[in-house]
């Protein structure tokens, strides 16, 4: 479903990713994993079409299309969603007008009304307060609370393949078992999975099919899941 082809990205002049290849099937979940500085926000930005980004080289195919040419929103039309490793604040514009529009620009026109209830169940499932909805997007949440409006947008927009860039830093204990119990009632055979992740505890909820090491801007090792507690354990030197 997803083909990341020998991708080469640059931002201001300097290159980032340097040769990125990855296969998503539908149904399939994998994580990436590496140090600091390593490519993996870059990757995510590329793949959403930040147009800070300029790739030089290589393909992003989705079901087939080639996606560079496309905008973020189209991109999002066609069923990409990424979630932020730090989370923009919109002042003057609330969540609930945020989610609506996003809403209506991917999945069809509903009204308020509509949305309300939808947007409703949304936040149940992820044990949001009702204050969230009228509030400022992300404007003064904590970062745990940005992180899981995060994960609401991602429920509410239902993406077809979702790349999620650290949610789980910064989410208390209950936090991260409601974020991931959030995203897995999402994951269907038809959806792709992509997770940016430090830690293990996130990918012990998440299961991934695959786990894969990301240093200097492409995959050095790949592997299944026993690979995370390998990196636990060893570290990233050897690469
Ligand atoms: N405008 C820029 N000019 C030069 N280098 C940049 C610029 N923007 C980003 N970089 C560099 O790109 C590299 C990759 O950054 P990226 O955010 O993708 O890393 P990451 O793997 O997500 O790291 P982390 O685990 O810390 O989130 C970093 O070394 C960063 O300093
Ligand atoms: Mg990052």
């Amino acid at each position: 479903m997803l083909q990341i082809q020998n991708l080469h990205a640059s931002i201001d002049g300097k290159e980032i990713l340097k040769g990125f290849n990855l296969q998503v099937a539908p149904g399939e979940i994998h994580a990436l994993m590496g140090p600091n500085g390593a490519g993996k926000s870059t990757l995510a930005k590329v793949l959403a079409g930040h147009p800070a980004y300029e790739v030089t080289q290589g393909a992003i195919l989705l079901d087939g299309q080639n996606i560079l040419e496309l905008d973020p929103e189209e991109r999002a039309k066609l069923g990409l969603f990424m979630s932020f490793q730090y989370p923009l604040e919109i002042p003057g514009v609330t969540n609930f007008q945020f989610l609506h529009s996003a809403y209506n620009a991917c999945k069809g026109t509903v009204s308020e009304a509509e949305f309300e209830k939808i947007l409703q169940q949304k936040m149940n499932m992820m044990n949001m307060r009702e204050e969230f909805k009228d509030r400022s997007l992300n404007e003064g949440f904590s970062g745990g609370e940005k992180k899981r409006n995060e994960i609401l947008q991602m429920a509410v927009l239902e993406p077809k393949m979702a790349v999620l860039d650290e949610t789980d830093s910064g989410l208390d204990i209950d936090a991260m078992k409601i974020v991931a119990d959030g995203v897995k009632q999402l994951l269907t055979s038809e959806r792709g999975l992509l997770l940016i992740t430090h830690y293990q505890r996130l990918l012990d909820y998440i299961k991934p099919d695959f786990v894969h090491v990301v240093v200097d801007g492409k995959i050095v090792e790949s592997g299944g899941f026993e690979l995370a507690s390998k990196l636990e354990k060893q570290g990233y030197n050897v690469y």
